[in-house]
């Protein structure tokens, strides 16, 4: 058969494409655990870098031992100890009807409509065995995405010690800083609730003056991006008031939980 006919070209076409997505496809299968062993070290490193543990150049497993995940039921704040937190995947948890309850609707400000029914996590000890950070994981709508991070508070569970944002698809330059660390350091030291005990924490257009009245509950917006900001702060509030982990840390400021000496589990 001469080499131009329609026949061989066409048996020549479909030999390349089963080649092509032979290769596709075994790169897909291949490196698909090398993806979520990345995704996971990426996210202990954002969980890490929420309460600033993060160490240039250490190893991140080896920092990642001083956090301790555990599982919380949001309705009741108490621990749910029964739950390993290895294996609880929040994120599916809220997609799933039985193990996820709906936003009502006034109090669904993150835009996000339905929760898990426990929730992850993560505590860091102080040398005595004491709380030190709460990190909490937190999402929420920005402008054109849903942005997923985490939120450290220190052992008043008041005090932010930091935010970090691991997800978002918010514009480069604009939305997209809210993962910026230079950002995330503005946290530090922000108080959430203010005196009637919700969380009063806001992103607030423009610079916060120092010396300007509840500047500690007030955070500086980022330039061009007052919407992804407003969505900061509504998913801030969610995630720390009464339908979020709310009770939980309202349990840890009364001296309910704080004195837990034992690891999860
Ligand atoms: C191409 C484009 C991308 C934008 N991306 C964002 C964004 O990621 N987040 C945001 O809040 N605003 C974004 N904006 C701006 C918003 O439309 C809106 O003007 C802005 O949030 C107002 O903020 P300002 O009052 O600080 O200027 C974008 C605008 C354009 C034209």
């Amino acid at each position: 058969m001469p080499n131009e006919t329609p026949q061989k070209m066409l048996i020549v076409a479909l030999l390349l494409c089963l080649v092509c997505s032979v290769l596709v496809s075994s790169a897909a299968v291949f490196l698909k655990p090398l993806q979520e062993r990345n995704k996971e070290l990426d996210m202990k490193k954002n969980i890490l870098a929420s309460a600033d543990l993060l160490q240039e150049g250490a190893d991140v497993e080896q920092l990642f031992q001083s956090v301790e995940p555990r599982v919380v039921e949001f309705a009741t704040g108490e621990y749910a100890d029964s739950i390993d937190p290895a294996t609880f995947e929040q994120r599916a948890a809220a997609k799933n009807p039985q193990t996820s309850t709906a936003i009502p609707r006034t109090q669904d400000i993150a835009r996000i409509g339905r929760r898990a029914k426990y929730g992850l996590v993560y505590l860091v000890r102080n040398e005595r065995g004491g709380l030190k950070y709460i990190i909490l994981p937190v999402h929420g709508k920005g402008l054109w995405s849903t942005m997923y991070g985490f939120i450290a508070l220190q052992d008043d569970a008041n005090t932010v010690a930091g935010i970090t944002f691991y997800q978002q698809g918010e514009t480069a330059g604009l939305g997209a800083e809210v993962s910026n660390p230079e950002w995330n350091a503005k946290w530090r030291q922000k108080q959430v609730y203010g005196e009637e005990g919700q969380p009063t924490l806001q992103v607030v257009k423009g610079t916060v003056e120092p010396t300007a009245p509840n500047a500690e509950h007030k955070v500086d917006g980022i330039a061009g991006a007052t919407l992804t900001s407003r969505g900061v702060t509504n998913l801030v509030r969610y995630w720390l008031g009464s339908h979020g982990y709310g009770p939980y840390l309202s349990r840890i400021r009364e001296g309910e939980l704080n004195d837990l000496n034992v690891e999860g589990g």
